[in-house]
């Protein structure tokens, strides 16, 4: 992301603001070893969590994650973008600012990124002052009936769309293409004329993590054959798979301070419900399920999760998922069952913000939650269904990993059916000995692969003491950027130049390469024995490798007639297991 910038000016323009330096204008460090530390400035904290290394003039806080060169902390700290930064420390250094220089197609992009977010900030006040003119009296009613205050219309800029081709006239009168409208989701083309895709719609502006708005969700005023809520399509900006209604509440919530969970919801009323009621933590997809990306964007702000989705049949089949996407990325989760079918919004129109803190109180973990949802199916008065019960309890307690905790679970499963805990235990066994026995030929997933190439690659990047480039990867690597990583890596160490991780900022677009990402963030604490498991790594890798070449030229093999090419093939073939049982490295 160097934006165009030339590498060695912007090398430069670090080299002459010196992280240290720069940062003690705005609050003190303390020299701890090789080490500055100071609390988060990003994140509410009493003890110091936030490292800076001099030497690679880079931060990292071990709290809330946050992490980058100089150039990124002053667009943290001073909320802005990238070129406004670059302006601030240019100033600071007393150098010039080079004219741009860009590839041609990134250059294009950018432009219209920056063209389709100017629309959408300036459509997203068009619609919010709409929602105040005399004539809007539908929306104003619904939002009578719906009981909102001027301070959520305020804080989630909700706004009207009057007609369907107002909003079109007004960015035209502004300067922009209709094509371009159509770009940022906000008109669509009919034959020759463009119209809002929105039209006569509440309008809920959805904003990014940094507070731009990137999109909108639109809730019809009448009963309607077509959706209730309509969600702008993926653009540019906009990436469903990636975005939470809510995030950029939840973000400033916890830059004052301290987040102890987030709540996921099921619509953005819900979240605007719990913001009316004092709870500001919480998020919602937008007509999606939860997607590992937005598991990974919660987790960088909170580990800690409350799933409290509709309490109806969906909404809690809904919450299974979601609460398996989240245990997968490692969060700890916890959820609740709302009473009557309800969602979040109706049940404290209801009983009031107090019964729903009263829920978040008693929401119990994902693994009980999951139990309390079998028994919901089954009627144990019956024997049959009493049996039912307890083999699929038996089967969530299976998938923990320690026997204290299924241990624990197990009471909870004798607690509800009365069978007894070693009764339950031997069945738990005989599960597990069935599903190891099943899962004997290991094959080779690609998961294990990519696990072991992150590993790898971040054991390179920050350069540890047992990562070298002695096998070259660089034909094992399965996508471009770990390519361009990789080989980055190997250019520096070849010439015997120092890599800083902070260069992967100008690298890559991280915020939209998770696997690169993930190297950046990578948790070495995790792994127990580095050095031995980086050697087993780069053999996971080969072995994949190897056996993939063995299936495509076994497959290739049968389709040839010619007796001596076939021969030649098998020997080839022959030649790849040996080095496969041998563990050979070398082609
Ligand atoms: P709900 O229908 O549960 O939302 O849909 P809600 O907040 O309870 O709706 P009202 O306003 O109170 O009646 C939950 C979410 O699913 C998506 C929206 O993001 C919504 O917030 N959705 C729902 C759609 O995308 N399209 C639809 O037609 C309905
Ligand atoms: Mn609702």
């Amino acid at each position: 992301m160097n934006k165009g910038f030339d590498e060695n000016w912007l090398e430069q323009l670090k080299a002459k603001n010196d992280i240290i330096t720069v940062m003690s204008h705005y609050f003190s460090l303390q020299q701890k070893g090789k080490n500055y530390w100071a609390c988060c400035p990003f994140h509410h904290e009493k003890t110091p969590s936030f490292c800076v290394n001099g030497y690679e003039q880079f931060y990292h806080c071990f709290g809330c994650k946050e992490h980058g060169d100089v150039i990124t902390f002053i667009q943290k700290i001073e909320s802005c973008d990238f070129m406004s930064a670059v302006e601030i420390l240019a100033k600071n250094a007393n150098m010039e600012i080079p004219s741009f220089y860009m590839d041609e197609s990134i250059k294009e992009k950018k432009k219209s990124k920056d063209t389709i977010l100017k629309i959408l900030d300036l459509a997203s006040k068009h619609y919010e002052e709409n929602l105040y003119k005399k004539t809007s009296t539908k929306a104003q009613e619904y939002i009578k009936t719906r009981g909102l205050t001027k301070k959520e219309l305020d804080k989630f800029h909700i706004g009207y769309s009057t007609d369907w081709t107002e909003i079109v006239t007004y960015l035209k009168s502004k300067g922009f293409a209709e094509k371009d409208m159509v770009l940022a989701g906000i008109a669509n083309q009919k034959d020759d004329r463009y119209y809002d895709t929105m039209g006569e719609r509440l309008i809920f502006p959805i904003y990014n993590i940094h507070d731009e708005c990137i999109g909108f969700s639109a809730r019809s005023l009448v009963p309607t054959d077509y959706a209730k809520y309509k969600n702008s399509a993926n653009s540019l900006v906009f990436d469903k798979s990636k975005n939470l209604y809510g995030i950029n509440v939840v973000r400033k919530l916890k830059q004052e301070k301290n987040i102890d969970f987030i709540i996921i919801v099921e619509g953005q009323m819900d979240v605007i419900a719990l913001n009316q009621a004092g709870f500001c933590n919480c998020v919602a997809c937008l007509g999606t399920a939860l997607t590992p990306l937005h598991a990974r964007m919660l987790k960088n702000i909170c580990n800690n999760i409350i799933v409290s989705l509709d309490g109806d049949f969906a909404g809690q089949k809904a919450t299974i998922r979601t609460i398996d996407t989240l245990v997968e990325e490692g969060l700890n989760v916890r959820a609740i069952k709302i009473p009557n079918n309800q969602d979040p919004d109706e049940y404290i129109k209801q009983f009031g913000k107090e019964a729903y803190q009263k829920l978040l109180d008693d929401a119990v973990d994902f693994v009980e939650f999951k139990i309390l949802n079998k028994l919901e199916q089954y009627d144990l008065n019956k024997v049959d269904e009493k049996a039912k019960f307890v083999k699929s309890a038996i089967e969530i307690v299976n998938e923990l990993n320690t026997n204290s905790e299924k241990q624990v679970y197990l009471d909870v499963i004798k607690k509800l059916s009365g069978v007894p805990t070693d009764v339950l235990k031997r069945d738990l066994i005989d599960k597990k000995e069935e599903k190891i026995f099943r899962q004997q030929p290991v094959t080779y997933s690609e998961d294990a692969e990519v696990k072991s190439i992150k590993f790898v690659l971040a054991s390179l990047c920050y350069k540890k003491e047992y990562a070298n480039f002695n096998f070259d990867l660089n034909k094992y690597l399965i996508n471009s950027s770990y390519i361009k990583l990789y080989q980055t890596l190997k250019d520096y160490n070849d010439r015997n130049e120092k890599f800083l991780i902070s260069y992967l900022y100008n690298l890559f677009d991280v915020d939209n390469e998770p696997n690169i990402k993930d190297i950046i963030d990578y948790n070495f604490e995790l792994i127990d024995n580095a050095k031995i498991y980086y050697d087993e790594c780069i053999w996971k890798i080969r072995e994949n490798y190897l056996k993939n070449l063995i299936k495509n030229l076994s497959e290739e093999s049968m389709k040839i007639d010619d007796y001596q090419k076939r021969m030649d093939m098998l020997k080839q073939i022959g030649d790849l297991q040996k080095k496969l049982r041998n563990k050979i490295l070398e082609d």
